[in-house]
């Protein structure tokens, strides 16, 4: 298989000089608070991207130790970590409560800039996951009872007949949250800050937890 639209070729040396021309990155917020470094780059991404800058890639192990990822998006993030919130029956659902880890990746196109993150994970608590849901508008709060997550559909249909039958059911109450419907904290052991530079000789910041605080290196792009 190949793509129709051309793949672009790597940067040709007249890019290269461009970019070097370039002007200089602005210095790095900070470079012992991760959690600043992270809110700064955040809050440029949501004014820049067009398109979910909150949204990471997640990734989880299976049971057989195989690696999965998928998008979802970031809905709170301080000094206790990155929450999420999702399907608890769904493949990474599942995955998470079988090997309580993973692994989070946003990158920013526009800004060329990506933050890996990883750590152990935990379930939020009853209150948290409900202050959340209430936000939530009340097709999706439908939507998070009338779909089995991961599990097999057997066409649009009955995706439709099941939207049909919780509103129904709800009428024009309170949509509750669903047992199987909950978020999940990453609390991060490890983050990595990368931005590009010319010549692909890019900055790459690690903060390692420490105890009581964090240490940092720089590492080869
Ligand atoms: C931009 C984007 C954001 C998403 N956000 C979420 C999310 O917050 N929670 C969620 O359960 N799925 C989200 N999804 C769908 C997931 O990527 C995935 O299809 C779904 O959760 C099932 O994954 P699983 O079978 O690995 O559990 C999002 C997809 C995209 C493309």
């Amino acid at each position: 298989m190949s793509v129709k639209a051309p793949i672009p070729p790597s940067p040709s040396e007249d890019d290269y000089v461009r970019q070097v021309t370039s002007a200089e990155p602005p210095p790095l917020l900070s470079e012992t608070d991760p959690f600043a470094l992270f809110s700064d780059w955040l809050t440029e991404a949501l004014a820049k991207e067009p398109n979910d800058a909150n949204a990471m890639a997640l990734a989880t192990v299976d049971e057989s130790g195989l690696p999965d990822v998928r998008m979802v998006l970031l809905k709170e993030a301080d000094e206790r970590g990155f929450v999420f919130y999702t399907n608890l029956e769904s493949a990474k659902g599942r995955q998470l409560a079988g090997d309580p880890k993973a692994a989070l990746l946003f990158h920013w196109k526009s800004l060329r800039r990506q933050v890996r993150v990883r750590g152990p994970v935990s379930p939020v608590s009853a209150a948290e996951a409900d202050a959340y849901w209430a936000t939530r508008a009340r097709p999706a709060q439908l939507g998070g009872w009338a779909s089995d997550q991961s599990r097999p559909l057997p066409d649009r249909m009955a995706l439709e007949k099941r939207i049909a039958e919780v509103g129904l059911k709800f009428g024009l109450g309170k949509v509750p949250r669903p047992a199987h419907w909950s978020g999940f904290r990453l609390a991060p052991s490890s983050l990595e800050f990368w931005r590009d530079r010319p010549f692909r000789l890019h900055e790459r910041l690690v903060f390692e937890r420490a105890q009581g605080g964090w240490t940092t290196k720089r590492l080869f792009p």
